[in-house]
Order: structure tokens, then sequence, then C-alpha cells
């Protein structure tokens, strides 16, 4: 097609993918141009518009280091994260939830009953639960990677004053599928706004924050991973995630409860003095 117009060029870029092409990749690219180009036909783009964007993007590049990805941080802000998470959940499992930027690997091993909160003092969070099929049967010896923030609202890799590995650690479940854990209560937290992302929320007059949340990533053989939260029922941000992480089987209810009512079946390495709130969080996991 020698003479492209705006009315025929999605169907020449279409003729352009050479024989071998991949399909899939023919799928995606392909569709995506279709989109692109509706999208910009549809709001008549300026090329001012265009250009910012583009300024956009670069801004992101030049900004994004191992342990801070701006561009995984729009796709979290545009709900392409957890629509591609929610798109791809398998029926019957728990509902995932984004990973984040903030997971490191090689957490340090725990035991059932440990304590992560290091040398912060905040409310205790007593957090327990079991990883179960989508029978309902405990998946023995299940793994459990689980990080979140500290009191400041900072994770590790974001506060020069915490050890990297300050509020990480890694669960085997026991052969009937159980962990526990104590901790200090998260808190909520926006997410990084001093680039480009922090600009568009800015401008489309959206705030940072968070729900307070736990992280885990869930592992056993012969099952899919699970990537979730948990998140409690009473957060002020609950409806209004800046990531669109929430489903409603991850809002759980920390129940205070008082002083020295701790439950039977587990030793707890950490001092608990007072008062102190607990969630109980079961893990279902499909197979793979
Ligand atoms: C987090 O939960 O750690 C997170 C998720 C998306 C963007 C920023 C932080
Ligand atoms: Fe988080």
């Amino acid at each position: 097609m020698r003479t492209v117009t705006p009315d025929n060029i999605t169907e020449v870029f279409q003729s352009y993918f050479g024989p071998d092409t991949d399909p899939r990749f023919r799928e995606v690219i392909g569709s995506l141009a279709t989109h692109l180009h509706a999208f910009t036909r549809e709001v008549g783009l300026t090329h001012d518009e265009w250009r910012k964007a583009l300024e956009a993007l670069e801004w992101a590049a030049k900004i994004t280091t191992p342990e801070r990805n701006e561009f995984v941080l729009l796709s979290d802000v545009m709900g392409l994260s957890s629509l591609v998470d929610m798109i791809n959940s398998r029926q019957g499992a728990t509902s995932s939830s984004v990973l984040g930027p903030f997971h490191v690997s090689d957490a340090p091993p725990m035991e059932i009953g440990d304590d992560m909160r290091g040398d912060f003092d905040d409310e205790v969070l007593l957090v327990e639960g079991q990883v179960r099929d989508a029978d309902g049967n405990p998946v023995p010896g299940a793994e459990i990677d689980i990080w979140q923030t500290a009191p400041n609202g900072l994770y590790s890799s974001q506060d020069p004053d915490q050890d990297i590995m300050s509020f990480h650690g890694l669960m085997t479940a026991d052969e009937n599928g159980r962990y526990a854990f104590t901790t200090v209560r998260p808190v909520s937290y926006t997410v990084p706004t001093d680039g480009p992302v922090g600009e568009i929320l800015n401008a489309a007059g959206r705030h940072p924050w968070r729900p307070s949340h736990l992280h885990f990533i869930v592992k056993a053989q012969g099952f899919r991973d699970l990537v979730t939260e948990v998140f409690p029922a009473d957060d002020p941000y609950l409806d209004q995630d800046t990531v669109f992480g929430v489903r409603s089987d991850l809002v759980m209810t920390y129940k205070p409860q008082p002083a020295g009512s701790f439950p039977d079946g587990f030793a707890l390495s950490g001092k608990v003095d007072g008062p102190f709130a607990r969630v109980d969080f079961d893990f279902t996991l499909v197979r793979n």
C-alpha cells in the first residue's frame, strides 16, 4: 500500500508482519497496534501530548533500577498489573494480588511461631493459618515467603536504617499445612511519587496510597505458586488502593486479643506482654 491514511494505517500495519512471525506475537502486537491507533484517533492525540508521553517514558527509564522499576509502577497504577493477574487467576484458589517491587530473594528462614519485629516496637499482630488444596486437604511443608512494611511505612530496601532482610522471612508450613508468626501491624503507605507516575497521579487528582497489607508467596510441589496480599477490613484505603490489588477474599478482620490469650499448638519465640491483634488467614492452592 503506497498511500497510508488515518483510515488504513492499521490494516497496513497488519500487512507488514513477515510470514514466519510467531502467531501469538502477531496476535498480541497486532492487537496492541490496533488499539493504539484507535485510541489515537478517538482522543485526537496532539503532537504535544504524544511528546509528553514519550518524555514520561524516557524519565521512567532514567530512574529505573533493579530496586525501583518505574515501568512496573506505571503498569500498577494504570490497573494493568492487576488486570493481568485477575484474568490469569485460577478458580478455586485464593485470589492473587500484585507482587510489588519490594520482595527480596533469599529471605531468612523462620521457624513456625517466630517473630518478625526485630527492634521495632508497635502493635503486635499474630498471623496464623493453614495452606490447603482446593478440596480442603492440608498441604504439608508449603513454603511461605512473607514481607511487609516497618511501622514507619517503609520496606527495608527503601530505608537505610533497616537491614535489607528486616520484615522479610521464609517459613515452611508444618505437616498439617499450618503456619504462624508474630509481627507488628503493617501500615498504609504511598507508592513512590517522585517520578513520572507521581506526576500522572497528581494530574489525575489521585492519591498514591495503598491500604496496609502483608505480602505472601506460597509455593508447594505440584501446585501453582500463589502471589498474594492480606488486607485488614478497617483500613481507610481499602476501597481506593492506588494499584487495584484488593480482592474480597483477601480482606480479613484483625481481631483484638487480651494479653496472654495465645492459641495452643505452637510456641511463639517473640515476647508479647500486652494485648495484641490476631489474623487467621488460610491459603488455597490449586494443582498445576
Ligand atoms: C507493594 O505492595 O509493595 C507495591 C505494589 C505496587 C506498587 C508499589 C508497591
Ligand atoms: Fe506492599
